[in-house]
């Protein structure tokens, strides 16, 4: 059976070149970079290098404002953290109604055990924050504005400049979680205008259990986990050598690739939303049709569940995921669609399917097929028909 992996944005496979770092760094090069001795200072050499390969991924100033972290999700924590808490009083925090659940349950957090203030800015239709909406909401003891570059489960990219602008005008500091932008576009966080930027490496073809946050210089941040004071006291514990070496080697690979990657992606992207839209009746795109990840295609069909499609789809080798379910496992549709004004209907009924490097166009042609065919047999058991609950 053909096997097709449409979940990139999920996670990604480890690219060769990084299992190689990786490797080296496990076997080899396994000194502590904090020790004196040969060993430590190779590695600690090594170090520099991922710092400055992350650097010049998104174009920061210099290596230093590259801090390793965990996760992605550790990143967004201790941006919004370490802001919040950095002793400056300013308690109010501005986000959108779409972000990761890094950001949204971090804000929950701020809200109910330290005193924070939290404004969800609306998006419209197609997931978008508006600027205006940032300017008015921003308020005297506004301390971060934080607004995603791309959504991860519908596409949309976000007009991060003009926000960005803004923020800067107002004197407002802004952090963008980039997880799903890094990687698939060309991210200059200098040009773009942001203070903080958090990426991670699972999505860009390396490991997981690895991320980095980039703060500019002169940003005030406190760190949020306390110890041996590595990375420049920010974030403490010793550093994860062999993943943040394949992060470095990632973000290098992902560099040299732009912007034809994404042109690729772009193409095989349109062919599976065109030809999906196509063959398949009562079908609609979410998310912004042009302003979206070169990756990403957010599909929902009518009268048919999203749980019951990705079984099926699993059925026939491809590999996807849907916005119907959240991760508790509960009935709620996807927070990101609800906030969309996708109904709840449609929202069930929804698939997400991120291409990656290895996806071919017989690949985009094998999903059109067999998820037309899908469809088409689910809804002959639905009693609702294939037109659905809102269009009847
Ligand atoms: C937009 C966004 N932010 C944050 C994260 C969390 O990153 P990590 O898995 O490295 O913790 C993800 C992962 O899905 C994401 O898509």
């Amino acid at each position: 059976m053909r096997r097709v992996y449409l979940d990139n944005a999920a996670t990604t496979r480890v690219a060769p070149e990084v299992v190689e770092v990786v490797v080296a760094y496990m076997q080899d090069k396994y000194g502590n970079p904090s020790s004196v001795h040969e060993f430590g200072r190779t590695v600690r050499r090594s170090l520099q290098t991922a710092r400055q390969q992350v650097a010049e991924l998104i174009n920061a100033n210099c290596p230093g404002e590259i801090y390793f972290t965990g996760s992605g999700t550790e990143a967004d924590n201790l941006a919004i953290k370490g802001i919040v808490l950095n002793g400056e009083g300013k308690r109010h925090i501005i986000t959108s109604a779409v972000e990761h659940h890094a950001i949204l349950h971090t804000c929950e957090d701020l809200e109910e055990n330290h005193g924070c203030r939290v404004t969800y800015l609306p998006v419209n239709g197609y997931g978008m924050v508006d600027p205006a909406s940032v300017r008015e909401a921003i308020a005297d003891d506004t301390a971060l504005v934080s607004i995603m570059y791309a959504n991860n489960e519908v596409g949309t990219i976000q007009p991060i400049r003009e926000i960005a602008a803004i923020c800067r005008e107002k004197g407002v500091l802004m952090h963008t979680d980039a997880v799903q932008g890094v990687g698939q576009l060309p991210i200059d966080v200098q040009a773009d205008g942001v203070d903080m930027l958090t990426l991670s490496a699972h999505k860009i073809y390396g490991p997981k259990g690895v991320g980095a946050l980039y703060v500019r210089s002169g940003v005030k941040i406190r760190p949020i986990i306390h110890g041996g004071g590595q990375e420049r006291g920010l974030r403490s514990g010793t550093e994860g050598i062999p993943a943040i070496m394949g992060l470095g080697k990632a973000a290098e690979l992902a560099r040299l690739r732009l912007p034809e990657y994404g042109e690729r992606l772009t193409r095989l992207r349109d062919r599976l939303i065109t030809g999906l839209l196509e063959r398949v009746p009562y079908s609609c795109l979410n998310g912004h049709p042009v302003k979206r990840l070169p990756a990403n295609a957010n599909i929902s069909f009518s009268s048919v569940e999203g749980e019951a499609l990705l079984l099926d789809l699993d059925l026939h080798g491809i590999a996807a995921s849907s916005g119907s379910a959240c991760s508790s496992g509960s009935e709620a549709p996807s927070h990101v669609l609800t906030a969309m004004g996708v109904s709840v209907e449609e929202a069930r009924g929804s698939v997400r399917l991120t291409l990656g490097l290895e996806t071919s166009a017989e690949d985009i042609d094998y999903t059109i097929d067999t998820l037309a065919a899908v469809v088409e047999r689910l809804r002959a058991f639905s009693p609702l028909g294939e037109k659905g609950a809102q269009h009847v």
